[in-house]
C-alpha cells in the first residue's frame, strides 16, 4: 500500500503496511558502506541476509539508492575515522559526523529539493554503527514528536533554522531550542522530540542516529503529558521521495520482503483478513442506530479504545471503558476480576472500538468465553458518530 508522503498522524485500528510511512525515515537497509569499503546488503526470500562486497566504488551497486555510488563512497571517506564499521556511536560522535558532512555541501548541495508539501530526505549512509540522511525542511513542515527507538541521534543545521521542542528522558517538562545554519546538537537514547522548520526560508539539516533508526514511536500531547501513541518499523521505501523510481534497489527490497512464501508460515495460520471473516460470521453486523437500540434495550456498549485515542476522537455518554487488554478478565464469568453485572453469559454486550475491525476480533474472544451474545460496533465510534448519535469529549464531565 502506497500512502501520501505527507499522510496525517492518526490512530488506526487496522494498521495498513504503510501507515504513516510518510512521516518517518525509510529506506534502510539497502546499501551498506563500511570503513571505506562499500557493499550492498543481500535481500533474499527470508529477509535481509549477507552483504555483497564490491570491487570498487560503483561496482555492483544499482542505480537510484540514495547518492550515486561514487558519492556514497565520498561520503564514507569524510566520515572514515568517525565512524567505525560496527558498535554504537557517542552523541558527541554523531554531533561529530554531522558537523562533518555540514561543512562538505560539495557532497549533498545540488541533491537537495525543497517542496512546500512534502518534507523531503535522502539516505546519504549506512553502517552497521550509524546511518547520516539528509532532510530538507519548508514552512510549517515538523516531524511530529516522536523517539528513536533506543538509537542516539544528532542533527545540524546546513542551511536555514529549525526549532526543536524536547522532553528529557527523565523530564515531563518541555523545553525549545532553536539550532540555526551551522550549529548541530546530539542526543542520547531516551530523547523524545518534535522537529520543526523555524524561521523564514527554506532550511537543510544532516542527520545521524546510532545504531541505525530500526523502530520510532509517536507521541501524543495531551493534558497528562506525551503519551506513547503507537511504534512504526522503519521499512522499505516505496515511492517515496529523493530516491529513484521503480528500477531501484529500495524497490526490489520492498517487493522481496512482500513476497513471503507460504512455507514460511506455520501450516493452518490464518491471515489477519481471514481471522477477521471468521470472527464476522458468527456475529451479528449492529449498526448505529441498532446499537443505539439495543442500549436502550438493556444492552451495554463497551469501548475498548486506548485512552489517547478517546482523547483525539471522543467517548459516547454511558459507554463502559475497559481496555482490550483487560476485556476477557474483566468479562468471563469464571474471573476473578470480573465486573459481575456485564460477566453474564445471557448479558448482551457490543463491543465498539474506533472502526469495527479490533471490536470484531474482541467480540469473538468474548463469544468463546461463554459470553454468546457479544458483537460489535459497525463501523466503530466513526460510524456512531457520522450518524450523528451523542457524543462528547473524552474525560468530560458535563
Ligand atoms: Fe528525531
Amino acid at each position: 500500500m502506497r500512502r501520501a508522503a505527507n499522510e496525517q498522524a492518526g490512530h488506526h485500528e487496522k494498521p495498513g503496511p504503510g501507515q504513516r510511512a510518510g512521516r518517518i525515515l525509510r529506506a534502510y537497509h539497502v546499501a551498506l558502506i563500511e570503513g571505506g569499503g562499500v557493499s550492498v546488503a543481500v535481500v533474499t526470500r527470508g529477509g535481509w541476509a549477507a552483504e555483497e562486497p564490491l570491487g570498487g566504488a560503483g561496482a555492483g551497486l544499482r542505480r537510484g539508492w540514495g547518492v550515486s555510488p561514487g558519492r556514497q563512497q565520498a561520503i564514507a571517506c569524510t566520515l572514515q575515522g568517525l565512524v567505525p564499521g560496527a558498535g554504537r556511536l557517542s552523541p558527541a560522535r554523531l554531533q561529530a559526523v554531522t558537523g562533518a558532512l555540514v561543512a562538505r555541501r560539495d557532497l549533498w548541495a545540488d541533491l537537495v529539493v525543497h517542496d512546500p508539501d512534502v518534507r523531503w530526505y535522502l539516505p546519504l549512509h549506512r553502517s552497521n554503527s550509524c546511518d547520516v540522511w539528509l532532510l530538507a525542511w519548508e514552512c510549517g513542515q515538523d516531524t511530529d514528536w516522536h523517539d528513536h527507538g533506543g538509537s542516539s541521534g544528532s542533527f545540524a543545521a546546513a542551511e536555514g533554522c529549525l526549532v526543536e521542542q524536547y522532553r528529557a528522558a527523565s523530564g515531563w517538562r518541555l523545553s525549545r531550542r532553536q539550532v540555526v545554519a551551522g550549529r548541530g546538537v546530539a542526543f542520547g537514547p531516551g530523547h523524545v522530540h518534535n522537529v520543526a522548520h523555524g524561521g523564514s526560508g527554506s532550511a537543510t539539516s544532516i542527520h545521524a542516529y546510532s545504531p541505525p533508526l530500526l523502530a520510532m514511536t509517536y507521541y501524543q500531547v495531551t493534558g497528562y503529558g506525551l503519551i506513547a501513541r503507537e511504534t512504526v518499523a522503519i521499512e522499505g521505501a516505496e515511492g517515496a521521495r529523493g530516491r529513484g523510481g521503480a528500477e531501484t534497489a529500495l524497490a526490489d527490497a520492498t517487493a522481496a520482503a512482500a513476497e513471503l512464501r507460504s512455507d514460511a508460515l506455520p501450516g493452518g495460520a490464518q491471515g489477519i483478513d481471514e481471522l477477521l471473516a471468521e470472527a464476522r460470521g458468527g456475529l451479528e453486523r449492529m449498526r448505529p442506530d441498532a446499537a443505539l437500540a439495543a442500549l436502550t434495550d438493556g444492552a451495554a456498549l463497551v469501548d475498548i479504545r486506548p485512552l489517547e485515542q478517546r482523547i483525539v476522537e471522543g467517548e459516547v455518554p454511558g459507554a463502559i471503558i475497559i481496555g482490550r487488554n483487560v476485556l476477557e478478565w474483566r468479562l468471563d464469568p469464571r474471573s476473578d476480576a470480573r465486573i459481575p453485572a456485564l460477566a453474564r453469559t445471557d448479558g448482551r454486550i457490543i463491543v465498539m472500538c474506533s472502526e469495527g475491525f479490533a471490536s470484531t476480533l474482541a467480540a469473538a474472544s468474548l463469544r468463546r468465553i461463554g459470553l454468546r451474545r457479544a458483537t460489535y460496533l459497525d463501523g466503530g465510534f466513526q460510524a456512531w458518530k457520522a450518524a450523528g448519535l451523542p457524543t462528547r469529549p473524552a474525560q468530560s464531565l458535563g
